[in-house]
């Protein structure tokens, strides 16, 4: 469970990226967060696992107020929480295998883990999930020798590979064409549905997120501006959250005109 209380971000250069954030996010739901560039979706993401703090308000997940918690206590946390980007974050120069088995880092010491030294049992957890995003004939061939979508398959396969109890996708198939886009999401669904992980993405297509997200969130300017479900959203809902039309027709009138 996900809950933000009162979540207010402002960055050091007083940008107010969020502002009075309240929400919760169930165990296995699939939230696609939709808003216009610069509303805040990638703020509200990265302050979940932590990578930012909030400026106010309370952020809980599974009971566990993160806000104040640091060192062991925050690594439990965060290791629950598996972080997919828009550019795969891959080690490009060493195999699918070594990238996946780094989602086993967080449940061993850093000692043991510079040397390579994972247990067996971690080893099969990789390949698994390896296995299970249908790569396993790549395992063992370098990372930036694959497609950009197999690259995010990898990218899964070691979020994966975390037994996280949740996902956070930031535009993870904003680099890929059309058909791959779909498989990846494909990907995501069937982990969602099959594991039970939360699945929260930010999404710039929003037919897309329609398509895959059981829950909309529409962020605009910092503020949740529609929180429902995906199947309750209509044209106006979306020029609400987008501030305007996004019927292809329209926005090409207005290139037109602008041009
Ligand atoms: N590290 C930062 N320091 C200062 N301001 C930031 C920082 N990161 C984001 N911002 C600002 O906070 C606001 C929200 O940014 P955020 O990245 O959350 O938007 P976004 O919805 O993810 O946009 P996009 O769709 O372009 O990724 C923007 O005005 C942005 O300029
Ligand atoms: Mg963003």
């Amino acid at each position: 469970m996900i809950k933000f209380q009162n979540v207010a971000k402002t960055y050091p250069n007083g940008v107010q990226a969020l502002k009075n954030v309240n929400l919760e996010i169930k165990d296995g739901e699939f939230v696609a967060i939709i808003g216009l560039s610069g509303a805040g979706k990638s703020t509200l993401l990265r302050l979940i696992n932590k990578m930012i703090d909030s400026t106010e308000g309370q952020i809980i997940i599974d009971d566990t107020e993160v806000s104040s918690l640091t060192g062991k206590k925050l690594r439990l946390v965060r290791r629950n929480i598996g972080m997919i980007f828009q550019s795969f974050n891959l080690v490009k120069r060493t195999s699918v295998y070594n990238n996946v088995l780094a989602g086993r880092v967080a449940y061993h010491s850093t000692f043991k883990t510079i040397f390579g030294l994972f247990p067996k049992e971690d080893k099969l957890i990789a390949l698994e999930a390896i296995e299970t995003l249908g790569i396993l004939d790549k395992a063992f061939i370098r990372a930036d020798q694959l497609s950009g979508g197999q690259q995010q398959r990898v990218a899964l396969a070691r979020a994966l590979a975390q037994k996280p109890k949740i996902i956070l996708a930031d535009e993870p198939v904003a680099s890929l064409d059309p058909i791959t886009t779909i498989y990846v999401m494909n990907d995501f669904k069937r982990i969602n549905s099959e594991f039970g992980i939360t699945v929260v993405a930010n999404m710039h297509h929003v037919d897309l997120a329609l398509k895959y997200a059981t829950r909309i969130i529409g962020i605009k300017a910092g503020e949740i501006v529609y929180d429902g479900p995906s199947h309750e959203i209509t044209d106006d809902l979306l020029v609400h959250i987008y501030g305007r039309s996004l019927k292809s027709d329209e926005v090409l009138g207005d290139i037109d005109e602008n041009i």
